[in-house]
């Protein structure tokens, strides 16, 4: 924590509060779909799931990245994560991940996904409103994580919706845009 960089994002204009709280649920949230991702992929069976289990798994360690480089930014602006990991598993700002009624149902397991992914934009959009043009560290961040939870919901929507996609494979190490926060 640097009170030096809590005051400069205040004097900015930013209510630091609420922008803790703002990072805290949503780190919540990060780590709650890291958890219900596994139960998901595990799930994808047959040639509809195993077509589809890739791009959960880099989706599921990308989340594990978001939620690692979101605690940093917190602790930097003053704030702390519960000690109780189920406090802090039901403070997440998005609804769990939880597995579809029929387990291996897998369109409906890319739904969920989608849907998971949908409400994390929703989250960092907000929080890039926030924070653009104040808190340039936070901004930045919360893009990168953007970025990253566009192509999320875009690969899982691109499955549901039968057009074509223009995305890329990941190719090499993930989170392209998050991990210059990680290292
Ligand atoms: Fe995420
Ligand atoms: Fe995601």
């Amino acid at each position: 924590m640097s009170e030096f960089a809590i005051k400069m994002v205040e004097d900015a204009g930013v209510n630091v509060e609420e922008l803790l709280k703002l990072l805290i649920t949503n780190a919540a949230s990060e780590m709650s779909t890291y958890f219900h991702y596994m139960l998901l992929r595990t799930n994808l069976i047959g040639i509809e799931g195993e077509s589809v289990k890739e791009i959960t798994e880099a989706a599921r360690i990308e989340d594990r990245n978001h939620y690692e480089a979101l605690v940093t930014r917190i602790y930097e602006l003053g704030g702390t994560i519960p000690d109780n990991l189920c406090e802090f598993y039901n403070m997440a700002s998005c609804p769990p991940a939880n597995l579809p009624e029929q387990p291996n149902d897998t369109l409906e397991i890319i739904r969920t996904l989608r849907d998971a992914e949908r409400c994390a934009m929703a989250g960092y959009q907000k929080i890039c409103k926030m924070t653009f043009d104040k808190d340039f560290r936070t901004y930045d961040l919360a893009l990168a994580i953007l970025h990253e939870e566009t192509e999320h919901e875009s690969w899982f929507s691109e499955f549901l919706c039968g057009k074509p996609s223009g995305h890329f494979v990941r190719i090499g190490e993930p989170s392209p845009f998050v991990s210059k926060f990680l290292k």
